[in-house]
């Protein structure tokens, strides 16, 4: 079950070019494509005729010609030519989705057009800022449910298990974790204090000795996560983030459906140090991928063992963002999709 009025990520920018390329999204088949004057483009991938993915055609200037039968269609989704009618049916159209580009990624409306406003896409602070630094990002297809992964987006305590190398360590196990509740989603975050820094970030940090470290997990419905790692000298003057020495980094993640069973999960990260430093941009993707590699391993096989369940499973005590979470969003899908009136029918009791 997807929310269909909200926005998703389609594709990187850098990916949608004078071609054709089809993805999937909330189980849709979409054609993208960019325009002539360096605009994106998304179309239903079917045919009006015998439904022939559009993806199988050619991109003529601004128009797509299927490649069965030669129907052409305008990027409005229009057909505008099909070969041996004089008249082209009203009908005789695809659904064109309404396409942003936005932080070097392309963003897709996926319900009713009227409802799509720009300014309601996931804000990215400091993106313009000339002091913090940016990496270029990634991106990986995992075989999991996109709930999995927005469980592990407000699970702030798998680090300790799962990125032992990397984002975590044994203080990562046992410190309580809050839930915040927003009308736009749920955080789960927690302060550790006087902690080791985690392997990943003791290149990062400049200062020596044990931290104070923010966990600030959130999620925004339906799946586009901030996940801010604060990391201050132990005890030190100043709180937390505004701690002169404060390493900040947010790490941006945004998950689109592919179906039931795959994610498309797309990821960048910004840092309030070393703008200019492209090899640490580089080393940071590099360790980043391998991270989420390691959630990717767990978050199939936990795919795997819901498909497989024999036996119910229990929740835990700091599952409650996560449930939260999908409490609020199921209920959001259900006001989409309100039951169809029933008529003709009578209670028998
Ligand atoms: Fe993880």
């Amino acid at each position: 079950m997807f929310l269909k009025n909200a926005w998703y990520v389609a594709a990187w920018d850098r990916e949608v070019r004078r071609d054709l390329r089809a993805v999937t999204i909330l189980g849709e088949r979409i054609v993208l494509y960019r325009s002539l004057a360096g605009d994106p483009v998304a179309l239903e991938d079917a045919c009006v005729h015998r439904k022939l993915p559009l993806s199988m055609g050619r991109l003529k200037d601004d128009r797509v010609e299927c490649g069965y039968h030669g129907m052409v269609y305008a990027s409005d989704g229009h057909c505008v030519f099909a070969p041996g009618c004089q008249r082209i049916p009203s009908i005789a159209r695809v659904r064109s989705y309404p396409v942003v580009s936005r932080y070097g990624l392309v963003w897709i409306w996926m319900g009713e057009r009227a409802r799509a406003d720009s300014a309601a896409i996931f804000q990215v602070e400091h993106w313009d800022d000339p002091t913090w630094g940016r990496n270029l990002g990634d991106s990986m297809t995992v075989g999991c449910n996109y709930l999995f992964i927005t469980d592990n987006l407000l699970d702030p305590t798998h680090v300790a298990w799962v990125h032992r190398s990397s984002f975590g360590n044994d203080a990562c196990a046992e410190v309580p974790v809050e839930t915040t509740e927003r009308p736009d989603g749920v955080i789960a975050s927690r302060w550790m204090k006087a902690v080791e820094v985690a392997p990943f970030y003791v290149p990062l940090v400049r200062f020596s000795g044990c931290c104070d470290r923010l966990q600030h997990y959130e999620v925004r419905y339906p799946s586009h996560a901030i996940i801010r790692a604060v990391f201050a000298p132990a005890g030190g003057a100043g709180e937390g983030a505004n701690h002169p020495d404060a390493m900040v980094m947010d790490s941006y993640n945004f998950m689109t459906p592919v179906d039931e069973d795959r994610t498309r999960y797309f990821w960048f990260q910004l840092r309030n140090f070393s703008p200019q430093d492209a090899a640490l941009s580089k080393a940071m993707d590099e360790g980043v991928r391998a991270a989420f590699a390691e959630d990717r391993v767990v978050l199939e096989a936990v795919h795997q063992g819901f498909r497989h369940q024999a036996t119910r499973n229990i929740d835990l005590a700091f599952d409650r963002p996560q449930l939260v979470f999908r409490r609020k969003l199921a209920q959001m899908i259900a006001a989409e999709s309100p039951l169809p009136a029933r008529s003709g029918e009578t209670d028998v009791r």
